[in-house]
């Protein structure tokens, strides 16, 4: 999820792979470290900025040719120095460093346990690498046979480096899923996790592909794939800016973000949900499902978008699970003094899980007796570890301010938790649950689907930036939507914009529409549908502009609405995850047609850490 960085050649390593760590900071992260070798593997590594970790650097000696450094987006053990990468073997002979999510790690640490091994550390990270340790140690091999031998047996993503005390002049490489870039140059390599560190010494790259291992020398580089055949090194020229790389070619983070959804969306599923079978594995629920599934209602706090997925999921858990379910913002429950009985369950739901309203509000309910779910993309942030159990969204660090693929992971991990517990619990059907199971699993497809129609929504913002206030209107599971919609706008355009349940226009905020009033429906096909289109009428019949999301075969809609946006269909537990998608790139467009910073809108912060 996070920063490798490696170089090999005739400079000084420590600076090179310093530097280009500090280049890829932007990518977000919670520790860093770096290995060297000077006649012996030298690991130094830290939780915290990569500027501590050169602090307690200064004055030791570094020179070496080669080295490899990381900047780690924790996922499998909290964030401290034990967990930083790089990681030794057992043996002490191997260092390595690893961006991704190893999803079969647990039964091969099993393996490696019950022959012995013991492990430093809570990662992922350290049972590949002793995998790998034991493999050449069992078959006497190369430590490139031995990762090509390991690489065969995982399942999950990964980018890794390694480099062997015995064999300074190689740094072998493997990727599959996250990403690895190595740059060509003169008796020289760098590795990186895009181009960033690079550019500045070489713009001739290679851009290695799943399932390819790399032996990297100051003057060779050889390519293989998994079955030991040599592969052609494509060498491409770089042509992009050092800014535009760091957004992966996009213009700001928060589109870059917008368009990573199939594969955050897919992250947050993976190792997860199987939906063939129909299983739901998720570890830190588990222990406390028993107790969850009966319990007499769940409350959920959270704030902002979070809040906005809280609702979502309290039409949901109600729906499958049958449990009485309340959403609170966090800093009114927090003061309100709550009545919380113990076996009480509450969800928190927190991108950064250092909001210190739903931080504060768990505190409390907890000492009262409250069982706390936490649902974080943070790994070992402050309301996971204040939590009974969770589940991490695994959506990766999150850079523009205003939440987009978050959102859309906090979504897909409670719908599962929904599936989950409904089923355990006999609220919810098999056949819906392999449904809706099914239904989940194709989220990801559908979310590319969904973003290809970025150039009619850029056009739908250049035609309604102008507008001084807008509505956004949905029923059921998509309500929250038209809230969530309505915030985006909000914050990265600053047009006074609000989300009302459709039906509710009637009591009071029809007397806003006229021709003047862009109203977004959020009009998914689903059981609210018609009583939708009555409320769409209503707002036509005053001359209101209507920009409709709707489910493809709605014939109806477009001969209301002046505007559709047309998206796959999906079951209506599952739509919210497909319905933001326009909501989010429509914000987008706007703020920037407006000319604003979309990644850092005035005024506010990315995580609320002050009350
Ligand atoms: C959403 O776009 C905002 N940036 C903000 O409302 C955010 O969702 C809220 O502050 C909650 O943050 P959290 O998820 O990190 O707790
Ligand atoms: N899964 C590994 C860990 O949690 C790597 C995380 C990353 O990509 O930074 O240490």
């Amino acid at each position: 999820m996070c920063g490798i960085v490696g170089y090999i050649g005739p400079r000084e390593a420590y600076p090179i792979v310093l530097k280009g760590l500090k280049r890829l900071e932007y990518r977000g992260y919670d520790s860093s470290g770096v290995a060297l070798m000077n006649g012996q593997l030298q690991v130094y590594k830290k939780k915290g900025k990569v500027a501590e970790l050169e602090e307690t650097l200064v004055g030791k000696d570094l020179h070496s040719h080669i080295g490899i450094g990381h900047t780690r987006w924790a996922t499998h053990g909290e964030p401290n120095d034990r967990n930083a990468h790089p990681h030794l073997s057992q043996s002490g002979d191997i260092a390595m460093i690893h961006n991704g999510i190893i999803e079969n790690y647990a039964q091969i640490k099993q393996e490696l346990l019950a022959k012995g091994y013991t492990f430093k550390s809570d990662t992922d990270t350290e049972v590949l690498l002793n995998f790998i340790e034991d493999i050449q140690k069992n078959n006497h091999g190369t430590l490139e046979e031995a990762v090509r031998i390991a690489l065969r047996r995982i399942v999950g993503a990964y980018c890794i480096l390694l480099i062997h005390k015995d064999d300074p002049e190689t740094i072998i490489a493997a990727r599959k899923g996250s990403p690895l870039v190595i740059g060509i140059g003169k008796g020289e390599h760098f590795l990186a996790s895009d181009a960033s560190p690079i550019i500045e010494y070489t713009k001739e790259v290679v851009y290695v592909n799943d399932y390819e291992i790399a032996i990297v020398r100051p003057d060779e580089l050889i390519l293989k794939n998994l079955g030991n055949e040599k592969q052609t090194p494509f060498i491409t020229k770089l042509d992009m800016e050092l800014a535009a790389i760091e957004k992966g070619g996009y213009d700001h983070f928060m589109l870059k973000e917008i368009f990573e959804q199939p594969t955050t969306i897919y992250d947050s599923l993976r190792g997860r949900l199987d939906a063939e079978t129909g299983s739901i594995t998720l570890t830190g629920i588990e222990k406390y499902a028993e107790q969850i599934m009966n319990a007499n209602r769940i409350m959920i706090v959270a704030c902002g978008t979070s809040w906005h997925a809280g609702l979502v999921a309290e039409y949901i858990i109600e729906e499958l699970c049958r449990i009485p379910v309340e959403v609170e913002y966090a800093s009114e429950f927090r003061y309100r003094n709550p009545i919380i009985h113990k076996g009480d369950v509450i969800i928190a739901i927190s991108q950064s899980g250092e909001t210190a309203d739903t931080l504060v509000a768990i505190e409390n309910s907890k000492e009262k007796g409250a069982i706390i779910l936490g649902i974080v993309n943070a790994v070992g942030s402050s309301i996971a570890r204040t939590s009974h159990a969770g589940a991490y969204t695994h959506s990766g660090p999150e850079i523009g301010v205003a939440s987009t693929k978050a959102f859309t992971g906090q979504l897909a991990v409670l719908i599962m938790t929904a599936l989950y517990l409904g089923y355990k619990k006999g609220t919810l059907d098999r056949d819906k649950y392999l449904s809706l199971c099914k239904d989940l699993a194709a989220v990801p497809d559908k979310v590319a689907t969904i973003l290809q129609l970025d150039d009619q929504i850029k056009a739908l913002a250049e035609k309604y930036k102008d507008a001084t206030d807008c509505l956004f209107l949905g029923r059921g599971y998509n309500f929250p939507v038209a809230l969530e919609g309505a915030l985006k706008l909000k914050e990265i355009s600053y047009i006074h914009a609000e989300g009302y349940p459709a039906a509710e226009m009637k009591h009071g905020p029809i007397a806003l529409v006229d021709e003047n009033l862009p109203v977004v429906f959020v009009a998914t096909k689903d059981s609210f549908h018609e009583k939708v289109v009555s409320n769409m009428q209503e707002i036509k019949a005053r001359k209101g502009k209507v920009i409709a999301v709707i489910t493809e075969g709605d014939t109806i809609t477009p001969t209301l609405a002046d505007d559709v946006i047309i998206i796959p269909p999906a079951d209506e537990i599952i739509a919210p995850m497909l319905s933001v998608i326009p909501m989010q790139l429509l914000a987008y467009h706007i703020g920037v047609a407006k000319g604003y910073d979309v990644d850092k809108p005035r005024n506010l912060a990315k995580s609320v850490t002050v009350e």
